[in-house]
């Protein structure tokens, strides 16, 4: 197919917008509750934890943030170090460097690019020692304190195999499950098996609140101190009194109502996004040289974004000549992220295990993925990428 630029132009991942948003917004403005005091901070809080089956659910100001408090309210910080998967957006490890901890990074394993649950075993067993109540990795002198798996792409990790290594060696376990809102595993949600978890509601996730995210535990005491701390660490509201040093980390009632109103059609996109990819699946079976991620039999992933890995030999060209050739279709696709190793922030981090990270950072092409994606735009997705592989 030739290329056509004056196409209409179908993204990534947009917010699908059709609920209760509207009604709820003008709520805000009418009652002028428009910043981070209003009732609907604490529906949204309430809702989003029944929907999970979380104990309590702390909102704050982006995904990034969540990860940050959760870090803190588990008690990580200096001289600590956390395990995180080299494959993942940068945030989890940009977190860890805020609470003034020490990313070690882990390759991912290479069916589901979750963090390699082998890596992580053979590095406690093998590379660490108790001394007390603590773990320390004999290498550096750290402390040991947690593990940040990453449900990349919306896959959940296996839990229950981190969680038995969590207990056995006393780890933290903070879910990032930015990704995975609505995904589960063996029947719970993503985000509610660690310790904590956390989730994003910015623009290009299932559901969204502009920017924005929250905290998952079943612990009182850390959902209180989450609370404290992305309120400035405020005591007296009177006389302005903080007992420590807190963060200006709050969602405001306007974002709180879109997502209370995004919370109630969840469902519904998570159903649009698996149709997605069962029709993106269905279509690619017979393309020569291109994979996707398949599902484990302990996970039901959201499909967040179907990303499809492009054996080049076979397909005929590497994924980045199909991102070209997508966007002169005004198709916009996305490879997977670099390893975070490979970038200056975390250039010189130990890394655990080999190159998987980079393969499917090489291979790997996000696909349109959009709630809201139309059979006919995917259709053209499809068709753009079958007329790219190579036709012997
Ligand atoms: C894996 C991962 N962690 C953390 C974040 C951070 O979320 P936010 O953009 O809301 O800060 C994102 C997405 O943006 C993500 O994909």
């Amino acid at each position: 197919m030739a290329a056509d630029g004056s196409a209409p132009f179908i993204p990534l991942s947009v917010p699908e917008i059709g609920g209760n948003e509207w009604a709820y917004i003008k709520e805000c403005l009418d009652t002028n509750w428009v910043s981070t005091a209003g009732p609907f901070v604490e529906r949204f809080e309430l809702e989003f934890a029944r929907k999970l089956g979380a104990s309590h659910a702390v909102a704050c100001q982006s995904g990034t943030a969540a990860l940050h408090v959760a870090l803190l309210v588990a008690g990580i910080g200096p001289g600590d170090e956390v395990l995180v998967p080299a494959l993942t957006f940068v945030a989890p490890a940009n977190a860890i460097r805020y609470a003034d901890a020490t990313p070690v990074l882990v390759d991912v394993e290479p069916k589901h690019a979750g963090i390699d649950l082998n890596l992580v075993e053979a590095f406690l067993r093998e590379d660490c020692a108790r001394a007390g109540a603590r773990l320390v990795n004999r290498t550096s002198g750290r402390r040991v304190a947690g593990v940040m798996p990453v449900h990349l792409l919306g896959h959940p990790v296996d839990m229950d195999r981190l969680m038995a290594l969590a207990e056995e060696f006393g780890l933290i376990v903070i879910e990032d499950a930015t990704e995975s809102l609505g995904a589960t595993y063996k029947e719970r949600h993503a985000g509610t098996i660690g310790h904590l978890g956390c989730f994003s509601f910015n623009g290009n996730k299932i559901m969204t609140t502009g920017g924005g995210g929250m905290i998952v535990t079943a612990r009182a005491d850390w959902a209180k101190r989450a609370k404290h701390l992305t309120n400035q660490a405020k005591v007296d509201p009177i006389e302005y009194d903080h007992d420590e040093i807190g963060y200006n980390y709050r969602l405001t009632n306007i974002q709180a109502a879109m997502g209370v109103a995004q919370l109630e059609r969840l469902d519904a996109y998570v159903e649009a996004k698996r149709a997605i990819a069962a029709r993106y699946a269905d279509a690619f079976t017979d393309v020569p040289g291109l994979r996707s991620i398949p599902q484990a039999n302990w996970a039901r992933t959201n499909w967040w974004l179907y990303t499809v890995l492009i054996e080049s030999a076979e397909f005929g060209i590497d994924s980045r000549a199909l991102l070209r050739r997508l966007d002169a279709q005004r198709i916009q696709a996305r490879p997977l992220w670099r390893p975070l190793h490979m970038g200056p922030p975390h250039r010189g981090e130990r890394v655990l295990g080999g190159d998987v990270a980079k393969r499917f950072n090489a291979e790997g092409l996000s696909l349109p993925s959009s709630v809201g994606l139309a059979p006919e735009q995917q259709a053209r997705v499809i068709e753009a990428v079958r007329s790219a592989a190579r036709r012997d």
